[in-house]
């Protein structure tokens, strides 16, 4: 049975199924994979601390902006604000700033599904792991520590494997995105999360038990203030922002699925909420592991693929729960990557008015020809910096320039606009209608997004692209 919105159209079946969708496209690899590596590369303690601010008074009060803009418009999301800015009295081109978020999600899309491919290959590695070395024994055993230390490098460097794998994970997001809404984005968050819930509590107990615990405390949250630089508070805007899948219309068209009478304010701080948590877990599930092992925690995407499997290779069932490990991360990237792919196609069926599985087809095929660029990037293409001109990309290939310019530059730049959109330009009524807020909240919400998220966003922006001038 198809679920339909108030306005006829296919929407989720109920507010719990918006809720785990929401999650589902919030949990990702941004939580498990990019807010570790960046805590190890910004600092640990400063990044942390710094992090949960952003998302509480900035994160939080665009998030409920967002799903009011996507609920009250119904639709793709540039019509969604065209709508709320008609109806407000105000210029249809704020309809812009969707359509900047459109091509943000799609560029997002485009990367992620390689890093989705990634995690595809691990499975595979620990599949094969397993039946080699049994359940109980540590994981790949056989190898020395040199050895494990080369899968990485030389997976990303292989272009038809990495090429192969990014396609079967976008045939994967595919599948579920062309079903529908209620049909198949809602069936996946539904299914896959509470499954990811369970593997994540029980792989971080075991972490918690058997690994350096105390050590993990002191690195995740001991605050030094002095590394909370310019920069280091840019990169803890841009995770809060991709966490919360913000500024690239996700939520705004999320939104457009629910119904009148959910309240959007709770929804949003729960969806908020488990984020978080679900980041600060991975944390305490990824460190003490990787320190018991003697190994250092710093950033970057070796954390993941080359540390934890080393840290894997010290401990009792470590082919196990490498498995186990890696299918869990890979479950949180199918419903974040649905959650992408969802959004140019719905901007693609409103404005040609086609039906889903066309649209759907036709994002896909686009985004595997940006996705081979970026698979080619840690290989073939290493040399090739698209926008090394500029001191902010200098150095980075296709893959880290989408990553940079989408977090660091789109998505706070979008989750601006709409801060001001929602706090100076819509009609304060149709707002006040939507948001489900009142009393000191409201006051609060209001002053967040009219003064504070403007002006901090702003700040933050010039001081992470300007570092030298802050
Ligand atoms: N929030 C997702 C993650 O943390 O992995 C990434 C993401 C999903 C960003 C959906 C934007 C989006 F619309």
């Amino acid at each position: 049975m198809v679920a339909t919105t108030s306005t006829g159209r296919d929407g989720w079946s109920s507010r719990s199924a918006f809720i785990l969708a929401a999650i589902g496209s919030a949990v990702g690899l941004g939580n498990l994979v990019r807010f570790p590596a960046e805590a190890g590369a910004n600092g640990g303690g400063a990044f942390v601390l710094f992090y949960i601010l952003c998302i509480v008074l900035i994160g939080l009060p665009v998030l409920l902006s967002e799903t009011l803009i996507g609920r009250h418009g119904q639709a793709a999301a540039p019509e969604s604000y065209r709508k709320v800015a008609e109806e407000s009295g105000a210029s249809k081109s704020w309809e812009l700033v969707a359509t900047l978020g459109v091509l943000s999600a799609f560029l997002v899309l485009s990367f992620y599904c390689v890093l989705g491919g990634w995690v595809l290959y691990y499975i595979y590695l620990f599949i094969a792991d397993l039946i080699a070395t049994g359940v109980t024994g540590p994981a790949f055993d056989g190898l020395n520590f040199e050895a494990v230390d080369a899968l990485f490098p030389a997976m990303i460097a292989n272009g038809p494997v990495t090429v192969v794998l990014n396609l079967i994970f976008l045939a994967i997001t595919l599948f579920f995105v062309a079903r529908g809404v209620s049909g198949g984005i809602e069936k996946v968050a539904v299914y896959l999360m509470p499954l990811f819930f369970v593997l994540l509590v029980g792989i971080t107990i075991y972490s918690l038990i058997g690994g350096s615990s105390q050590e993990t405390f002191d690195y995740l949250f001991t605050f030094e203030p002095e590394k909370l630089t310019g920069e280091v508070m840019l990169a803890a805007v841009g995770q809060a922002f991709f966490s919360l899948s913000l500024g690239v219309a996700g939520m705004v068209t999320y939104g457009a699925y629910v119904s009148r009478d959910v309240n959007l304010a709770g929804t949003s701080a729960i969806i908020g909420a488990a984020d978080t948590s679900v980041a600060l877990v991975a944390g305490l599930c990824i460190f003490p592991i990787v320190i018991a092992a003697g190994l250092t925690p710093n950033g970057g995407l070796g954390l993941m693929f080359q540390t934890l499997p080393h840290a894997f290779q010290e401990i009792p069932f470590g082919s196990l729960i490498g498995l186990a490990f890696f299918i869990m991360v890979g479950f949180a990237a199918l419903t974040s990557s649905v959650a992408l792919m969802e959004v140019p196609s719905a901007w693609v069926i409103d404005q040609f008015r086609i039906r889903r599985p066309a649209a759907v087809l036709l994002v896909t095929a686009l985004a595997a020809v940006f996705g081979t660029l970026s698979a080619l990037s840690t290989g073939m293409l290493s040399g090739f910096h698209p926008l090394g001109f500029l001191p902010m990309f200098e150095g980075l290939g296709f893959l880290d320039t989408l990553d940079t310019l989408t977090s660091k530059l789109t998505m706070p730049i979008g989750a601006l606009l709409t801060a001001v959109f929602i706090g100076w330009i819509a009609d304060k009524r149709l707002v006040d209608s939507e948001n489900g807020l009142s009393g000191g909240l409201h006051l609060f919400w209001r002053f967040l997004v009219r003064w504070f998220c403007p002006l901090a966003l702003l700040l933050i922006l010039l001081g992470g692209i300007f570092p030298d001038r802050a």
